[in-house]
């Protein structure tokens, strides 16, 4: 079958399933390039902005158009249209929305999301449907390994590639016998998993990797278990509001004393506010931290507060990044949204001075960065070391990494 072929098919299929993408598939006539390039850019925007994630998807979506506003609010000299959709951060709603962007809003580009099964939903009909699509955050690593493509981009980060350095790390530093614990979907299961691969390479033991449903809140039953198992240290994969209740909960149970708490960065990061003096302490890995000296980084965070009344975090980094690369490639094919093979080449040779410092695609269309150590210092997460340099995510399977 070719790409035309599934292409048809697959909207053949939508004509019969949803109302919505009946009525604009079949209204579908092909532009005349001269016309679209008058029309205004679509840019499609799959985030949560309701339930435990709201947050993150909040920040991403505020930088986005901090950065598209500083270049005059246009691209490649065309205006531009947000499409702005609620993900809830549930997968199973997943592919219908994105065909609501695609299909039924036949958005220019896509964005999102910030759940990882969101994602492997998102990516595998973008794929299909040959739209540019960039990954403002969620991690699954399969998305630039199994599941790549060219025209799939990712400015975040692959859960392998944040949660391995600390596994080394914890190692390097002695610990012997660790729990990990986190929401039992793609992200928390990968997440633990790239630790224990470090933790393990370095000589350590993981004693118990304990689930909980996403987006469970009650984690008394799970600080009893880690409690009981009497580990060297936890490490912990949450996010949002989530993360801030387990880092509350953890130090209310009183094993912040007895048991050090490691993490994903996403477990401090966004959430120091609300977790108060509980997440003094905690140690993380993550692409990004506040404190960053980089001028780039300091101006980014001036320029958000302002604009939002907010700190910034790694999350409106990512946001900010992702306008950054449709922002210069735009610039590149000057406006001609169509361009794609032109567009895909602009992105993969994209470089930029980014708060988190410089970084480069890998050829998975992956960033390559340095994985900061971080500890919570004084309500801040204040970088302590460089766990791991330009850590590039193995791309296994992608046939072009
Ligand atoms: C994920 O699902 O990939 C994810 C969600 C929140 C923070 C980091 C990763």
């Amino acid at each position: 079958m070719t790409d035309m072929q599934r292409k048809i098919s697959r909207r053949e299929l939508l004509k019969n399933t949803t109302a919505a993408g009946l009525a604009t598939a079949t209204a579908f006539v092909p532009m005349h390039p001269a016309i679209a390039q008058q029309a205004k850019v679509k840019i499609g925007l799959l985030l949560p902005y309701t339930g435990t994630y709201a947050a993150l998807g909040h920040n991403i979506t505020d930088a986005m158009k901090l950065g598209l506003a500083e270049a005059g609010n246009r691209l490649g000299g065309r205006e531009f249209e947000l499409v702005q959709l609620d993900s809830e951060a549930d997968p199973a709603k997943a592919a219908a929305n994105t065909n609501k962007l695609i299909v039924g809003a036949k958005v220019d580009f896509l964005s999102g999301p910030v759940h990882s099964g969101v994602a492997m939903a998102m990516a595998k009909i973008a794929r299909e449907e040959g739209t540019i699509t960039i990954i403002s955050n969620a991690g699954a690593n399969a998305v630039t390994r199994e599941m790549c493509g060219p025209n799939i981009f990712r400015t975040s980060f692959s859960n392998w590639q944040v949660c391995f350095p600390m596994g080394t790390e914890m190692a390097r530093r002695g610990l012997k016998r660790v729990v990990s614990v986190t929401w039992n979907y793609a992200a928390g299961k990968e997440m633990i998993g790239a630790f224990r691969e470090g933790f393990e390479k370095g000589g350590g033991a993981v004693l118990k990797e304990i689930l909980v449903p996403f987006p469970n809140v009650e984690f008394q039953a799970n600080l009893t278990e880690i409690a009981s198992l009497k580990p060297d240290a936890v490490f912990a994969f949450f996010a949002g509001a989530g993360a801030v209740k387990f880092v509350k909960d953890y130090a209310e149970a009183g094993l912040k004393a007895r048991i050090p708490l490691y993490g994903a960065g996403f477990l401090t990061d966004g959430t120091l506010r609300a977790q108060g003096s509980a997440a003094e302490g905690v140690f993380t890995t993550l692409h990004y931290a506040d404190g960053l000296k980089a001028p780039a980084n300091t101006r980014f965070r001036e320029a958000f507060k302002k604009a939002t009344g907010r700190d910034a975090d790694v999350y409106a980094v990512q946001g900010y990044d992702t306008a950054q690369l449709l922002i210069g490639a735009m610039a590149k094919v000057k406006g001609d949204s169509g361009a794609t093979k032109a567009l895909i080449g602009a992105m993969e040779q994209a470089r930029f001075d980014s708060p988190r410092g410089q970084w480069h695609f890998s050829k998975s269309h992956n960033p390559v960065q340095d994985v900061y150590l971080r500890e919570v210092r004084n309500g801040d997460n204040a970088v302590i070391g460089v766990a791991q340099k330009a850590v590039s995510d193995p791309g296994t399977g992608c046939g072009t990494a």
